[in-house]
């Protein structure tokens, strides 16, 4: 009989192990750093309502106080777009259309609905901690000052 229960609390304790221990396969570090807020669109969302004011904002003005572009989230014909001058970047839509294609640097938006309602905003350690090399606005128009392949 105890020997039962020693063998009982081996297997539950090797289940133990091999449940908590992650699989591969998960995200890497990398892409927690980018794109895991960490739950904290509960600060940003629900406490701050930071998406009420992000919808408002031009990419513009959002460039203007720091915010970066990642241009490898973005597909060539909208990079050819900015450098042709041809983006409003005095529209806040088009900000809507860079959280959808997660190219807005440490901010995670989530765009929901036909009328491109945005749910919600969280950051993440890259908004602070990546920069991006500004290659593609070198070469657009020169109130575009941070857009380019992120490089941390
Ligand atoms: C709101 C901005 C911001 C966010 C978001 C942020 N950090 Fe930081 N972090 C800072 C600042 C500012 C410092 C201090 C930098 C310094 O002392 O040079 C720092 C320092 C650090 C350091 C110490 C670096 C050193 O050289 O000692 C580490 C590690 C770090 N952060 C990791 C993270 C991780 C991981 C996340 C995401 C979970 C994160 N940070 C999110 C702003 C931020």
């Amino acid at each position: 009989m105890l020997r039962l229960l020693t063998a009982s609390a081996v297997a539950i304790y090797m289940l133990t192990f091999a449940l908590a221990i992650p699989q591969t396969g998960g995200p890497d570090g990398r892409s927690v750093f980018r794109f895991d807020t960490f739950g904290d669109e509960q600060l940003w969302t629900d406490t701050l309502q930071m998406q009420h004011a992000i919808k408002n904002v031009s990419p513009a003005t959002a460039l203007s106080v720091g915010l970066k572009v990642d241009a490898d989230a973005l597909p060539p014909a909208v990079i050819n777009a900015i450098m042709a001058g041809q983006v409003n970047l005095n529209d806040p839509a088009v900000t809507l259309q860079l959280l959808k294609l997660n190219a807005v640097v440490g901010v995670i938006g989530k765009v929901v609905g036909a009328n491109d309602n945005l749910a919600t905003i969280g950051i993440t350690c890259a908004l602070c901690h990546s920069t991006v090399d500004n290659s593609v606005t070198a070469r657009a128009s020169e109130d575009v000052s941070t857009v380019g392949p992120i490089s941390t």
